[in-house]
């Protein structure tokens, strides 16, 4: 149910906003449900409830929406630290650990979560599993030179990778950091998350894996129970 989930993600992210404060400067994660929360941002933002707040953007899509909702964004590289974060994930378990990337926007988020000394993790129920990597593939970014090398190395950690095509234009998603993305199908699912991120960062020509291990603080996550929206 698309309007379900909707809902959900506009009560977590509306959530996690609360958790800010006047003067922070803010991670601003990738995709649908960190896109609320940058819109609900910048409402309280221009309600003047969050003064001097700043952001720091992971992606193209992050900073133009945080722009066009009167939220103003920083270079990573100007500030030392980063007060608070949050983000979405296309896979949570128990432990924490995500997988990202489904918007390929991974490299850049994993940056800005692991800068934060708090990094709030927002999802519907939806994203909570058993274990990674059994539903969704494990998203690699990947240097477009080294591109045959790097899909061998992944067969050989016992994946099935596949180049992510683009919807709107012929050919390869091609990042904002101008590299592709593999998706990585196990099908076993991710045995030892920690090592497998190793293991993938460790092949010449990955960017970065989609794989986050000990960078979330806090995960909400926004379930129905009955009418009712409950985020734990
Ligand atoms: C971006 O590349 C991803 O890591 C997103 O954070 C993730 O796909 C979650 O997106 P949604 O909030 O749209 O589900």
């Amino acid at each position: 149910d698309p309007t379900l989930q909707d809902s959900l993600k506009r009560a977590v992210a509306k959530r996690a906003v609360e958790l800010v404060k006047p003067g922070m400067i803010v991670g601003l994660g990738t995709g649908s449900t960190s896109s609320m929360a940058i819109q609900e941002l910048g409402k309280l933002v221009s309600q003047g409830k969050l003064k001097d707040v700043v952001g720091v953007a992971s992606s193209y899509q992050s900073r133009i929406l945080a722009r066009q909702y009167g939220v103003k964004t920083v270079d990573l590289n100007d500030v030392n630290v980063i007060d608070f974060a949050f983000d979405g994930a296309d896979e949570v378990d128990a432990s924490m650990n995500l997988i990202k990337g489904g918007g390929a926007a991974h490299t850049m988020e994993k940056v800005v979560d692991a800068m934060a000394k708090q990094c709030i993790i927002l999802v519907d129920q939806t994203k909570v599993v058993s274990k990674l990597g059994l539903t969704f593939p494990v998203p690699v970014e990947v240097l477009p030179f080294a591109i045959s090398p790097v899909l061998r190395a992944l067969v050989g950690l016992g994946g099935v990778p596949e180049i992510r095509n683009a919807l709107r234009k012929d050919g390869p998603v091609i990042t904002d950091l101008g590299n592709m993305v593999v998706d990585v199908r196990f099908p076993d699912g991710v045995k030892d998350p920690a090592e497998m991120e190793r293991s993938i960062n460790m092949i010449p020509g990955v960017v970065e894996s989609g794989l986050f291990v000990g960078i979330a603080n806090t995960v909400l996550v926004a379930t129905r129970d009955g009418d009712e929206i409950t985020i734990v």
